[in-house]
């Protein structure tokens, strides 16, 4: 079957722009490669197996997910597979478990439970993992909060058969200041995680990888002393919250929700066949949950599960019902995740469909 043009596409529908994919993709390894940092990016934003070969022909050295379905999907490309979950119960140990061989496993674990679970399945299944302790950096979701908890986890993973210390993981996602006042914050980080990777060091068991960042943080993450990887998921398509915090512009937005004008009888706005189940009703820091792409001044105000308010109180544009737009969500990943396929884009035109294929569990 041919595939249709922009124009022809029904709505709503998931599109990414290809080249504003390789130029963020490219715009990230310069960055890593200057300074000297491994880069692991964040699977779950596009859950879709063919933008995680770009981002390994990109220069990316190995790859993160959520998810077991992820690690599952992903391995097909991957063959340096970082879990950053905790895995728990003997359904998902049995499925990391049977993951390609050839694949390296790291998981991020922050009890004894977990570990001992893992080192189990481990052992009995020959397969060898590696494990990275997960501190709590101030984000209050996982991870362990002092050095000496850090110490007595890593010590535990050491003595546990099947099972290879690797060092340690911290996810910032509670940074989300815009980028000029970012370096007191990032001076903290460091000053905070110099103390877990001295506390191990001390103690013989000086941490290999420090894995932390996130797209707010993504350029700003050499200021974190100590990070010898990073870990930015969001980065590669960017969204509305990426671009109120700084860590990009609107124009480096590669997904956007194409949606078709469907009413405007009600005056000061127009109504679009997105609604929640298409762009996902998350709050960002900017009031709204999405803005037009061709009309950065209009904000989508409001959302039911299948209509857009577009506020149009803002603008002198007045679209007809039929007009289409595209819609950039507040958080990507979350939209995404809403559609069964992506339509990529090429010089503005669908050149191919690809499956969003390590949805749900
Ligand atoms: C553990 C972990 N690492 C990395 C990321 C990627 O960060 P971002 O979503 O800011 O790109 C996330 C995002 O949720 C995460 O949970």
């Amino acid at each position: 079957m041919p595939t249709p043009s922009l124009a022809e596409l029904d709505t709503p529908a998931a599109v990414v722009d290809l080249d504003l994919v390789k130029a963020n993709l490219r715009r990230v390894a310069a960055y890593t490669r200057e300074h000297g940092l491994r880069w692991r990016p964040h699977t779950k934003t596009h859950k879709t197996p063919q933008f995680t070969a770009l981002q390994l022909q990109a220069g990316a050295d190995g790859i993160t997910v959520a998810t077991v379905r992820e690690a599952e999907v992903m391995s097909t490309v991957a063959r340096d597979v970082l879990l950053a979950y905790p895995p728990v119960g003997e359904a998902s140990l049995a499925r990391l478990m049977a993951l390609p061989p050839e694949v390296h496993l790291s998981v991020a674990l922050d009890s004894r439970e977990v570990l001992a679970g893992l080192s189990r399945a481990a052992r009995s299944a020959g397969r060898p993992v590696g494990v990275l302790v997960e501190l709590d950096m101030g984000m209050r979701r996982v991870g362990v909060a002092s050095p000496e908890e850090a110490v007595a986890l890593a010590q535990a993973v050491r003595e546990s058969p099947g099972l290879t210390l690797r060092g340690l993981i911290f996810y910032p996602g509670h940074l989300r200041a815009p980028q000029d006042e970012l370096r007191p914050l990032l001076r903290e980080q460091s000053v905070r995680l110099s103390a877990f990777i001295e506390a191990l060091r001390t103690q013989g068991l000086a941490p290999e990888v420090v894995s932390g960042g996130s797209t707010p943080t993504l350029w700003r993450s050499h200021e974190v002393a100590g990070l010898t990887e990073i870990r930015p998921g969001i980065n590669i398509f960017n969204d509305r919250n990426s671009v109120a915090v700084g860590a990009c512009d609107l124009s480096e937005c590669a997904y956007s929700v194409l949606a078709t004008v469907v009413s405007t009888a009600v005056p000061g706005q127009a109504v679009i066949d997105a609604g929640s189940k298409a762009l996902a009703k998350e709050e960002g820091p900017a009031p709204g949950y999405g803005v037009v792409r061709e009309h950065p001044e209009v904000v989508v105000r409001g959302l039911s599960e299948e209509h857009g308010l577009l506020d149009l109180t803002t603008t002198p544009w007045r679209p007809r019902v039929g007009e289409r737009v595209r819609v950039i969500p507040n958080h990507v990943c979350a939209s995404v995740n809403l559609h069964a396929r992506l339509h990529v884009l090429e010089g503005g035109q669908p050149v191919a469909t690809w499956d969003v294929a390590a949805r749900g569990w």
